[in-house]
């Protein structure tokens, strides 16, 4: 019998065998090569193909219909073996390769994708040209609309592993057994931007997990942010265009600072919460790797015997979780829009493998009333300090898609894609996204049959009786589509009840039906309070600007003024803080009381301060993946650098040399140091760290160049480690950072030239043992007097 595999590859061959004989029948045409040379060319051309990508490829789905033959068997097809992933393998059932001949979409090889027909070689292009018309028809339809929310996003693949059954609390399949894998595809998205904005722009993450898991597909749609900006679906539409640009001019791009969105904001004070974290570095990741990730509503788990605990999901950072500077941000978003899809790319493809743990906070069904805040909010969070965070498995992402458009695009995530095991709650947000998600894919990926793309596809087999619609791919034999029925084999065929798959967790009810939110949904401040108390002093710092800028581009003073009053009811030093640079009047909390939708409930926290809230100290202390500049100009002593370059590679940073120009500098001992990237091409934001390394001339060189001299400013201004040894160290000085003065500014390491001499190995370890654990620290976000920094 043949293996799968063999299958495919065979019909892959008869294809170009097929045309090929097509061919040598059929007479030959003016300007044509000569038939007798492309027979033998043919199967030449596909020889050619190393071996390695034949058994990779595979052309169209028609070739393989796994679909077919799993719903024939009408089983449920065993599970994997460990160590394979069987979303690579079905997925693989449907990837091409580029081979070296081209076809049209009915694979007639085309032989010259140069030239239209035309009636004479200066004449007209002749309708007749199906070719033409065919390859700009696909093109003129090749777009398909962005997500109305998250549409800019980059995805990739991997698996979760759970670390011990979680049985007791549910009976969901792939948290059961420690030695499985789950395929997952992860989505990581910014909310409000189009699809071509920029990665770093002020806002929150998406972080969609899809598990394939044996009972079905579980989403587990979340943002990095652990709460929300509204209580209730009716208001998403409402908050998603007060956000987006704005109707009559469409500016500003990606960016809440504008007018109609905290025009709502204020009048929303549920939001203010979630507008404390949005104000946060939270909203401006280094990168997705060090981000959090939060299923935000409180969700069920069910177990066998049909016990329900509530439980909120966490997904922790390997790497901790950390922000850049504001202005950072902002810069990247203009010299790399792509920053954060291309940091995960690269760091896949390095072998960097980004991880999380999942972590579940379980909450046993009769203390549903026991926080004084609603479980059903989702403005609120359960501190850590009250309910802690188990770490029950973790997740790899080791692989990068294969096609941005066929996996990232055509991915369709859904909160309501739950398996037996996991159930909802009544969030009215969470019950809203039940409806939203698969009618909003329904337009943009053209139909109801969307699940059925192999990015969609559950890994275990499903079957029922919908049928047809647009691009059914699904082939399904006999004459019966309904249930029940007796006509396949003449037996009766009911599914009317029975205790397997999934089933709804019966939950008393309370009545009545009404159009109400509930009073225990009513503190829209208290939390939001111990989210700002929990913050270091550099957070609070940033939060603060952060609330500055947004609102100092709202060109209504009204709104800048109705917002602080609102902020006042959380803190007044800091309602007054954000007041003083907008040109309004002193934060009145009274003010805001008067206004629609303000409550003046206020819930009392057992807790004043939730040390699991800040960003600062996070993550497991080591540089990895940390990306390092090297300032270099000719005379660079590049002995000098040696010795710390080497043990910041070594503990895992990647270091580039970044010089006047590409190509090469002359070292002072006139040798050739390769440069990877100039001052300007990938200028200090690009980085987390810089070593300035020795030599006087090279060191006169960088004095003396003002794309060098804004590199380390910057850098500084940005609160970056800084390493300078021998000469650099004078170009520190003269940059008037107090790079000479005692102590050093924080995250500032400075070696004079006898220590880092070639021989000392010993000093030159101690360097760059400090340089290490300054990278560590992120950022030196306690720098003093970066403001007043020209860069
Ligand atoms: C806790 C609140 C919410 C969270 C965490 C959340 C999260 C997400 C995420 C991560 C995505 C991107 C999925 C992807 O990568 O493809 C997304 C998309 C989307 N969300 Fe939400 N969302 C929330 C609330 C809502 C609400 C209340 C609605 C509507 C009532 C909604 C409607 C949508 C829609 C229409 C999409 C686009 C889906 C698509 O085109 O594939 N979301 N959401």
């Amino acid at each position: 019998m043949k293996t799968r595999r063999g299958v495919v590859q065979n019909q892959r061959v008869s294809p170009s065998a097929t045309s090929y004989r097509r061919r040598r029948e059929a007479p030959t045409h003016r300007g044509a090569r000569p038939l007798r040379v492309l027979c033998r060319e043919v199967p030449k051309l596909w020889d050619s193909i190393a071996p390695s990508r034949r058994a990779r490829t595979r052309s169209t789905f028609s070739e393989e219909p796994p679909m077919t033959q799993q719903n024939r068997a009408g089983v449920r097809r065993q599970k994997p073996a460990n160590g394979t992933n069987a979303k690579q393998e079905q997925l693989s059932n449907f990837t091409t390769d580029h081979t070296p001949l081209i076809t049209t979409n009915q694979g007639v090889q085309i032989p010259d994708n140069h030239n239209s027909l035309r009636a004479g070689a200066r004449g007209p292009t002749l309708l007749e040209d199906f070719i033409l018309r065919e390859k700009i028809t696909h093109f003129d339809h090749e777009r398909i609309p962005e997500r109305v929310v998250h549409a800019r996003g980059a995805a990739a693949h991997g698996y979760f592993e759970v670390y011990r059954s979680m049985s007791q609390f549910t009976c969901a399949d792939f948290l059961q057994d420690p030695a499985v894998k789950t395929p997952v595809f992860v989505r990581f998205s910014t909310v409000a931007g189009s699809r071509g904005s920029a990665d770093t722009v002020r806002d929150v993450r998406g972080f969609a997990v899809k598990f394939y898991t044996q009972q079905g597909n579980y989403d587990l749609v979340g943002n990095n942010i652990p709460v929300f900006f509204i209580q209730d679906a009716m208001k998403f539409p409402d908050l998603i265009h007060s956000v987006k640009p704005e109707p009559n001019n469409e500016i500003p791009q990606a960016a809440s600072a504008h007018d109609t969105f905290w025009d709502f904001a204020s009048l929303m004070p549920e939001s203010t919460h979630m507008l404390m974290w949005a104000m946060s570095d939270r909203a401006i990741p280094r990168s997705f790797r060090m981000m959090e990730g939060f299923g935000i509503h409180t969700f069920r788990f069910i177990n066998a015997r049909g016990e329900s605990h509530f439980v909120k999901f966490h997904w922790k950072p390997k790497l901790g979780i950390h922000g850049l500077a504001w202005d950072e941000a902002q810069k990247i978003a203009g010299k790399d829009a792509d920053f954060h899809r291309r940091d995960l790319w690269e760091a896949i493809e390095n072998g960097d493998f980004p991880e999380w743990e999942l972590g579940v906070q379980l909450i046993p069904n009769d203390k549903e009333h026991a926080f004084g805040f609603d479980l059903l909010d989702p403005t609120k969070v359960i501190p850590e300090e009250m309910v802690p965070v188990q770490r029950i498995g973790r997740m790899v992402l080791n692989r990068n898609p294969e096609n941005f458009f066929a996996e990232t695009e055509q991915v369709a995530f859904h909160p309501g894609h739950v398996v037996p095991g996991i159930d909802f709650t009544n969030d009215p947000l969470l019950q809203g996204r039940l409806f939203s998600y698969t009618d909003t894919q329904i337009s943009r990926l053209g139909g109801a049959n969307f699940h059925e793309l192999p990015i969609n596809r559950g890994v275990c087999p499903f079957h029922n009786f919908q049928r047809d619609g647009m691009h059914r791919m699904t082939i399904a034999r006999g004459q019966v589509a309904y249930e029940p029925h007796s006509l396949i084999d003449g037996k009766d065929f009911r599914v009317d009840g029975g205790s397997a798959g999934f089933q709804s967790f019966p939950e008393d009810l309370e009545p009545p039906k009404v159009r109400r939110r509930s009073p225990s949904f009513d503190d829209h401040f208290t939390q939001a309070r111990l989210f700002f108390n929990s913050q270091s002093a550099p957070e609070k710092e940033h939060i603060i600007a952060g609330f500055r800028f947004e609102l100092s581009k709202c060109e209504v003073p009204a709104v800048r003024q109705r917002m602080v009053d609102n902020l006042a009811h959380v803190d007044e030093k800091l309602a007054r803080r954000v007041a003083e640079p907008l040109g309004i009047n002193p934060p009145d909390a009274k003010a805001a009381a008067g206004r629609a939708g303000f409550r003046d409930h206020r819930i009392t926290m057992p807790i004043e301060e939730s040390p699991a809230l800040r960003m600062v100290d996070t993550g497991d202390g080591s540089i990895k993946t940390r990306k390092i500049a090297i300032l270099v100009a000719d005379g660079v002593d590049s002995a000098s650098l040696r010795p710390i370059r080497e043990a910041i590679e070594k503990a895992g940073a990647q270091c580039k040399v970044v010089g006047p120009q590409l190509g090469t500098v002359a070292s002072a001992s006139k040798r050739q140091l390769d440069v990877d990237a100039t001052y300007v091409n990938m200028p200090s934001v690009m980085f987390d760290a810089v070593l300035v390394p020795a030599g006087a001339q090279g060191a006169a060189a960088m004095s003396s160049n003002g794309d060098a001299v804004h590199f380390v400013l910057e850098a500084y201004k940005h609160c970056k480690a800084i390493c300078a040894v021998g000469e650099g160290v004078q170009l520190l000085s003269t940059l008037g950072i107090g790079a000479d003065t005692k102590p050093l500014p924080a995250g500032v390491i400075v070696a004079p030239t006898p220590v880092t001499n070639l021989g000392d190995t010993t000093a030159a370890t101690q360097i760059a043992q400090e340089f290490i654990a300054a990278i560590a620290k992120h950022r030196h976000w306690d720098r003093a007097n970066v403001e007043s920094v020209p860069a």
